[in-house]
């Protein structure tokens, strides 16, 4: 892709670009929708991404073509307006980033990405801090990976309108090759983990799409609030198993059961940290196991389809654990299995779920890579 970008370019602008960003999604082995309730996520920066070439610009105005789009972007930093399309990614950086005092200067460039939409796999992030990055490129200022993160975030709360929590802008830009990462949600600390060895991890894109904006992720997002309330703390990371359950039957069932997911994943998250260092994939595969039932059953953000895919996943033999990642309501299975056998692992689902749906799956071996980055050209 790396060839492909900087030909467009060329083509485009008539010289080589001044910079070239690559911007990873991502996959999250473990800890779903804990983010936005203070608590543990797991994720990893994947090998597919967002590319973007750049060159400053000398008059303020952003000009952006995409590959995959018709029309370009293209807006002036003094002035613009929501327009609709990925272009709010674009111009919602810029405003958070004008919001929180940065000059910026303006610049133009060429787009690409195989992070498929709309998936659970983070395209948008990707694209916020990889527009972050040319800002920062062409502006002259420091790339910060957890400021850039909290204005990712903003720029999906503020200016798109989806609540979302900060896991997938602070994995984009805090991702580290070979690693996933255990982020805590409250102080934004990070460490990094490795996969048990001898494991792969396969992506298995369902074929079904989801978007936040229209989906039940604000609604789950003030059930946990409510809850929060209810027992008198800020988040719902404040809640123990024993508090909870000492109270559990006052709440309504909805809450009640919204609650356990989140209480229960952080304690998931927490103890897969903690077998991955021990090298114990048996373990982890046990966890992921119990995520998607909890997101099925309690958290209710899965759909028939990812159901499908993750039942069919963990009966295959050399799979150790698979669920469902990222938002919900569609997208993709995350799957830990024996390296040797993932390739066998993938046909057999594919085979499987094919029979099962009237779908075609997208199901790939994936590799944790380093977080956004300006790459030598
Ligand atoms: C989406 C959001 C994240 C997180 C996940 C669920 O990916 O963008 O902030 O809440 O859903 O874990």
């Amino acid at each position: 892709m790396k060839q492909q970008i900087i030909e467009a370019f060329e083509q485009q602008f008539g010289e080589r670009p001044s910079h070239l960003i690559r911007s990873p999604g991502r996959v999250n082995l473990i800890g779903e929708h804990t983010d936005y309730n203070d608590g543990f996520v797991l994720p990893m920066a994947i090998d597919r991404a967002v590319w973007l070439a750049v060159r400053g610009r000398e008059d303020g105005r952003v000009l952006v073509h995409s590959l995959e789009q018709t029309e370009p972007t293209d807006f002036a930093l003094t002035d613009f307006q929501h327009s609709g399309g990925w272009a709010e990614y674009v111009k919602g950086m810029a405003r958070a980033l004008l919001d929180a005092g940065y000059k910026l200067a303006g610049w133009e460039g060429v787009l690409t990405s195989d992070v498929p939409v709309g998936s659970g796999l983070s395209s948008s992030a990707a694209l916020e801090m990889a527009v972050g990055m040319a800002f920062a490129a062409v502006s002259d200022f420091p790339f910060d990976g957890v400021e850039m993160a909290r204005l990712g975030q903003k720029t999906e709360n503020e200016w798109v309108g989806a609540n979302t929590g900060i896991m997938d802008q602070m994995i984009a830009a805090n991702g580290q090759a070979g690693f996933a990462l255990l982020i805590d949600c409250r102080d934004l600390s990070t460490e990094p983990i490795p996969l048990p060895k001898g494991t792969a991890v396969l992506i298995m894109d369902t074929a079904t799409r989801h978007t936040h904006t229209d989906s039940g992720y604000n609604e789950r997002r003030k059930s946990c609030e409510r809850a929060a309330q209810f027992f008198g703390v800020s988040h719902l990371r404040d809640v123990t198993i024993e508090q909870f359950e000492a109270r559990a039957a006052e709440l309504d069932d909805v809450t009640m059961r919204r609650a356990r997911h989140i209480i229960t994943e952080n304690e998931r998250t927490l103890a897969a940290a903690a077998a991955m260092k021990a090298g114990d994939a048996e373990k982890l595969g046990e966890l992921m196991n119990a995520s998607h039932a909890s997101l099925h059953i309690d958290f209710e953000v899965t759909n028939n389809e990812l159901d499908i895919m993750a039942r069919i996943a963990q009966a295959q033999p050399g799979c150790f654990g698979a669920r469902m990642t990222g938002g919900g309501f569609g997208g993709c299975v995350v799957t830990l299995v024996d390296e040797k056998r993932a390739e066998e692992v993938g046909t057999a689902v594919a085979a499987q779920y094919q029979s099962a749906t009237p779908l075609t799956p997208q199901i790939f071996v994936t590799s944790a890579s380093a977080g956004t980055a300006v790459l030598p050209l």
